[in-house]
């Protein structure tokens, strides 16, 4: 099953400056960055809350990358000219659970906001939407599948039932970029 990490790190161009914004754990980095994929020179990974990063500096300890606790807007406009993009953002209530969950500052829709940003720059910016199971879903797809300078990839995803006789989790995910 393709996730956003193997989608991400195929997506990003080997041998680029590598800049996540809402980075919380760094999985993604962390495929991008580490992997023999998406193979990055620079990574920089910035997060508005302090917590994720401080679990990224000690569980992904091999990974190089310069950590930065701010809101994704400073971290986007101070980037170096020749970087890619990759913008998660948070798009549901969810717990915090360390390793997993960064939680918090769910309660906005960034993607108006990321989308404008990434359409007035001419760098290349990969995104991955609110999945189909999120209320946000039918409000943010046809933002950017409406948008021909946008390619996007569907997926999906289904999660067997934990408990016997429960039923399946099933859902689409959707990640699009503009190059
Ligand atoms: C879906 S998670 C990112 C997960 C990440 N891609 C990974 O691989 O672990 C979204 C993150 O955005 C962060 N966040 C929320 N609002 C933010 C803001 N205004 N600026 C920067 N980061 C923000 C949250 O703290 C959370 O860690």
């Amino acid at each position: 099953m393709r996730n956003i990490r193997d989608i991400a790190a195929n997506m990003v161009p080997p041998g680029v400056c590598y800049v996540e914004p809402f980075g919380g754990h760094a999985w993604v980095a962390k495929e991008v960055c580490d992997s023999q994929k998406g193979k990055a020179t620079t990574c920089i990974i910035g997060d508005i809350n302090p917590e994720p990063l401080e679990w990224v500096k000690t569980h992904h300890k091999n990974l190089k990358a310069i950590l930065k606790v701010q809101d994704w807007k400073k971290t986007v406009n101070e980037a170096p000219a020749d970087c890619v993009f990759l913008f998660d953002p948070p798009f549901q209530v969810a717990p915090v659970i360390p390793g997993r969950q960064p939680g918090r500052n769910w309660n906005y829709n960034y993607y108006p906001d990321i989308k404008e940003w990434c359409d007035r720059t001419k760098r290349k910016c990969i995104v991955n939407l609110p999945n189909s199971r999120a209320n946000l879903y039918n409000m943010v797809k046809p933002l950017f599948t409406n948008d021909k300078r946008w390619k996007c990839i569907e997926g999906e995803k289904i999660q067997k039932g934990k408990k016997p006789g429960a039923k399946d989790l099933h859902w689409r995910y959707l990640i699009c970029k503009n190059f």
